[in-house]
């Protein structure tokens, strides 16, 4: 503890380590989560003094959230981590989490929008933009309170662009970090924001005093998008830093959770439902409309026409794990994508060969019996922050595999080198490498999967975790 009672280390996300289900009987059942930042923050040990800070997303974690008086969740549901989930009013949370977040920033840092009709940035948008101020506002006083003298505080992703700059203003002893994990937009898509947000979004980051991204890439954008929009001189040195932290695949976890026995269980049946002897080609995604997975699915259809060799002999396994099913953009996304499934197994499938091996329940022990099973990957984002399932099969995978990505991934910038690199949109250019892909020799495929796995792991989530803690620390 550190001299005013309160934590040395913060970590605050709009999703936390754990979720609650609230059963029929009124009883709560936790479950933790997994990713990056959970085992990145087991890095500094469990004698560390730190805190989480994040939202309560679903009914079971308001209860939790309300349980706790609005202080820390149980340990013993936590793992022993210190967590203090914010029971943020419903309709608020929605509209800075849908709303804002996941329409208007994700759309813009991922390139989504279909421009002749939107965005649509009305008073609607205006009313949302205030609910997107006052959780950030939320977050920033919690971690306020829950700071000690001169704390290290990291804050992470869109949702919580705000806060940085909201904390500087409570608390100016404390070391402030920012985290971006998706792509940061070029300035003349950024620009589609109306102008007040736009310098309200980035003078918010720049309230830290380290604002780091995934890449090289998004650091050059964000940097070049205050140019633009604040003035040529912002950030003036010695302000806001910037960094570049690229989040690897956890090696160590993944190999020996990949062979634990649920995960030989379900290879057992997805070989069954593959058949024998043929080839896979693998993608795991939340069905996400920056995934692209339905260009995938087509350049798999085209594949199977041009070289009708294949036909009978591989099978797309894609794990499409459905998300944000509030928003029906995503909900449309989602139907098209088992729509252009369907279309492709009534046309191709014979009595014995299902062409696309489509799933959409999440199960994370299959995901890692596909990654095993896999000899070629595809990830082919239209835009992506890193794509971790791109660094996560080469290191899983048992033979070595092939990794087909996009460009315009942010692994493309760690990994480009030893994939067969695609242009997202182009299908036909996708077909010729998976074509590519599956046509490698032994040798080739094997030493180039070497260099994947390697590459993939050069910084893994502890490390990376401490990096960011190291950024603040000088
Ligand atoms: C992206 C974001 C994360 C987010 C995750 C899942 O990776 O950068 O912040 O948690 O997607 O999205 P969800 O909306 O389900 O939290």
């Amino acid at each position: 503890m550190s001299s005013t009672g309160g934590a040395e280390v913060l970590v605050a996300s709009n999703r936390g380590p754990v979720s609650y289900e609230m059963r029929d009987d009124g009883s709560l059942h936790a479950k933790r989560g997994g990713g990056g930042l959970v085992s990145g923050l087991s890095a500094i040990g469990p004698d560390a003094d730190a805190v989480w800070v994040c939202a309560a997303l679903s009914d079971g974690d308001r209860e939790a959230a309300r349980r706790a008086g609005g202080g820390r969740l149980p340990a013993g549901d936590t793992g022993g981590q210190q967590v203090r989930m914010l029971d943020i009013a419903p309709d608020v949370f929605s509209d800075a989490y849908n709303g804002i977040a996941n329409s208007a920033l994700w759309f813009v840092h991922h390139m989504l929008y279909q421009t002749p009709l939107e965005p649509v940035f009305d008073a609607e948008f205006r009313r949302q933009w205030a609910s997107y101020q006052a959780y950030n506002q939320a977050f920033a006083e919690a971690l306020a309170q829950e700071a000690g003298q001169g704390a290290v505080v990291v804050i992470q992703d869109y949702h919580l662009a705000l806060a940085p700059r909201m904390l500087r203003r409570l608390r100016p002893d404390l070391r402030i970090g920012h985290f971006s994990h998706t792509p940061w937009a070029p300035p003349d898509y950024f620009r589609l924001l109306p102008d007040d947000i736009a310098a309200e979004l980035l003078g918010g980051i720049l309230g830290a005093d380290h604002a780091a991204f995934l890449t090289r890439r998004w650091a050059d954008a964000f940097v070049a998008c205050c140019h633009a929009v604040l003035g040529p001189g912002i950030p003036a040195a010695g302000e806001t830093r910037i960094g570049v932290h690229g989040l690897g695949a956890d090696a160590e976890f993944l190999r020996k959770r990949s062979h634990e026995p649920d995960v030989d269980e379900r290879m057992r049946a997805l070989r069954e439902e593959i058949g024998e002897g043929r080839r896979t080609i693998v993608r795991v995604d939340r069905t996400e409309l920056s995934k692209n997975i339905v260009r995938g699915l087509l350049a798999y259809r085209q594949l199977l026409d041009d070289h009708p060799e294949w036909r009978e002999r591989v099978v797309h396994v894609a794990f499409a794990y459905p998300s944000r099913q509030d928003l029906a953009v995503y909900r449309d996304y989602t139907a098209e994508v088992q729509r252009v499934a369907d279309e492709i197994n009534a046309a191709y499938g014979t009595a014995g060969w299902t062409p696309v091996v489509l799933h959409v329940k999440d199960d994370f022990a299959r995901s890692l019996a596909a990654y095993r099973l896999a000899d070629v990957a595809l990830v082919n984002p239209i835009r992506d922050g890193m794509n971790l399932v791109a660094k996560e099969i080469p290191v899983v995978s048992d033979d070595g595999c092939v990794l087909v990505l996009s460009r315009e991934a942010g692994a493309y910038e760690e990994l480009g080198e030893d994939a067969v690199v695609v242009n997202p949109y182009d299908i036909g250019g996708t077909a010729a490498a998976l074509q590519e892909a599956l046509t490698m020799g032994d040798e080739e495929r094997a030493e180039r999967s070497k260099r994947l796995a390697a590459a993939a792991t050069a910084l893994p989530p502890a490390a990376w975790f401490l990096e960011q803690l190291g950024a603040l620390s000088g």
